[in-house]
């Protein structure tokens, strides 16, 4: 579903991502591993259109998406979540998730002042969905809560249904249990898991190493800008390059 070839990000001169190709299977949960500052989050942000490549492809369904604004890949169904959170602080918890349904507004502003019934009801369904979205991440209760005034962990979770709401053909998470704690981490996990038995196409980053081998069904391991691995969790597990080079430093750094 996605494909990445030969991707390659500079910041100033200094290689964050050298030359990465590898695809996301539909239907399945990739997870992509690594230290921190592998490339992780630039990888996602090249591929959401939030910078541009500096050189290299990606495809979405056969379509090149490289260098694509933002908005054009958020239209072609593709949803995140962020590493450090982007919540509209000031908006209810209720509005936050409707955002991620503006893809599916396509209201004039001049449809939108006459208050047409047909809008009225779009509406409703729109809100209904953002409420079931909400209900899946255990968030019903907080709905008029302003964003700013939920702790963490919600706030980390009114981004998971934010991104979820619209149903997007390809979601990508950055670290969605970073900084939860153990009940917390248990529970996202069996949401994410619940999306995948859906069908849903993920790719999950995430340091987490029990989650990771608990729902991948496929990794792939960048270290320093460069994928250094690919294959099931038990293949990555067994491979002497990734032991060295993540796991190994992990254990060192413990
Ligand atoms: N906007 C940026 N400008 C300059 N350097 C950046 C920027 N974003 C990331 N980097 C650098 O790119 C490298 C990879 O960072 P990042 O993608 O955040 O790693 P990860 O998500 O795997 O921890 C790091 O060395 C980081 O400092
Ligand atoms: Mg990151």
């Amino acid at each position: 579903m996605l494909q990445l070839d030969g991707v390659s990000k500079n910041f100033g001169g200094l290689p964050a991502l050298q030359s990465v190709t590898f695809g996301v299977p539909k239907g399945r949960l990739t997870a992509l591993i690594g230290p921190n500052g592998a490339g992780k989050s630039t990888l996602i942000n090249c591929v959401t259109g939030l910078l541009p490549p500096t050189s290299g492809s990606v495809h979405f369904e056969s379509v090149d998406i490289s260098g694509l604004p933002a908005h054009r890949i958020a239209h072609l169904g593709i949803t995140r979540t962020f590493q450090n959170l982007r919540l509209f602080p000031r908006l209810s918890v209720l509005d936050n998730v409707l955002t991620g349904l503006t893809c599916e507004g396509g209201t004039s502003m001049c449809m939108a002042m006459l208050r047409l019934p047909v809008l009225r009801h779009r509406e409703r369904q729109l809100r209904l969905r953002a409420l079931e979205a909400m209900d899946r991440f255990g968030l019903s209760d907080k709905a008029g809560w302003p964003a700013a005034v939920l702790a963490y962990g919600d706030k980390k979770r009114v981004e998971l249904a934010r991104a979820t709401v619209g149903n997007p053909r390809l979601l990508l998470l950055d670290e969605p249990v970073a900084g939860l704690n153990a009940e917390e981490t248990a529970s996202v996990g069996e949401q994410l898991r619940t999306l995948r038995r859906a069908g849903q196409t993920i790719l999950l980053i995430e340091h987490d190493m029990d989650l990771v081998m608990n729902i991948a069904d496929h990794v792939v391991v960048l270290d320093s800008g460069q994928c250094i691995a690919t294959g099931t969790p038990d293949e990555v597990r067994r491979n002497p390059l990734v032991l060295e080079a993540y796991l190994g430093r992990m254990e060192a750094t413990a």
